[in-house]
């Protein structure tokens, strides 16, 4: 696992974003995106796989994780079928669907602090894979990504409502037995 900067260590809290949070995280959202969530999507998200980084009243960051769950008829299909044939369930596939960090605190480690709060939480879940679209321009953040052995595994022509391309990057993951919640995660890291 990689270490958690010293500011992270010393000053900053991993914890589940709230709704008196939003200003804050809109703040951050709309100076990192060229085409920002809307507030009111950012507020819908809010949830377990929403957390936020806070260090004296203030958040740097934030991540957005979503879990892509097999369909019920998927489900009932593949269960069908593996009473007759052992095919493994449908995988559960976790989804980086945001990360952003304040523009003044960047390289300092927070982006690896939340992106490794993301493989964790997804392995918590016991997700098989990880994935995440990413501007094919955003050199920084696919740098990022493959430091935490993402690969690009296609690109998906005018997925940005300005017509963007992005990439699907993608990481296979193995189980862990007992990654820690958001607020057991500083005492870890610390
Ligand atoms: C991407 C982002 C979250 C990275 O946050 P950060 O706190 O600056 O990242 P870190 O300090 O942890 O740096 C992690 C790695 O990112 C890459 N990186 C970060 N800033 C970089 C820069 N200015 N130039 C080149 N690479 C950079 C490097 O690979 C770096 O690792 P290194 O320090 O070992 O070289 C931040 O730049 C951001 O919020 N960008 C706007 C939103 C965004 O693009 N989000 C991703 C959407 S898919």
């Amino acid at each position: 696992m990689m270490s958690a900067s010293p500011l992270v260590q010393k000053e900053l809290q991993l914890r589940p974003a709230t709704r008196e949070d939003l200003a804050a995280i809109w703040e951050i959202e709309r100076a990192s995106f060229s085409t920002p969530w809307p507030k009111e999507y950012l507020e819908q998200q809010l949830g377990e796989g929403f957390v936020v980084l806070e260090g004296a009243g203030q958040i740097a960051g934030y991540a957005v994780i979503g879990v892509k769950l097999p369909s019920f008829f998927a489900r009932l299909e593949q269960r069908t079928r593996a009473l007759f044939s052992h095919t493994p369930e449908p995988p559960t596939v976790a989804h980086i669907l945001n990360i952003a960090v304040a523009p003044a605190l960047r390289r300092q480690g927070l982006g690896k602090h939340l992106v490794q709060y993301a493989l964790d939480y997804a392995h918590r879940l016991g997700a098989a894979r990880i994935e995440l679209e990413v501007r094919t321009d955003n050199h920084i953040a696919i740098a990022l990504y493959q430091q935490f052995g993402f690969h690009i595994q296609e690109i998906i022509p005018n997925y940005y409502s300005d017509g963007a391309d992005a990439y699907l990057m993608v990481k296979a993951l193995t189980p862990v037995a007992e990654p820690p919640s958001p607020s057991e995660y500083r005492d870890r890291t610390a």
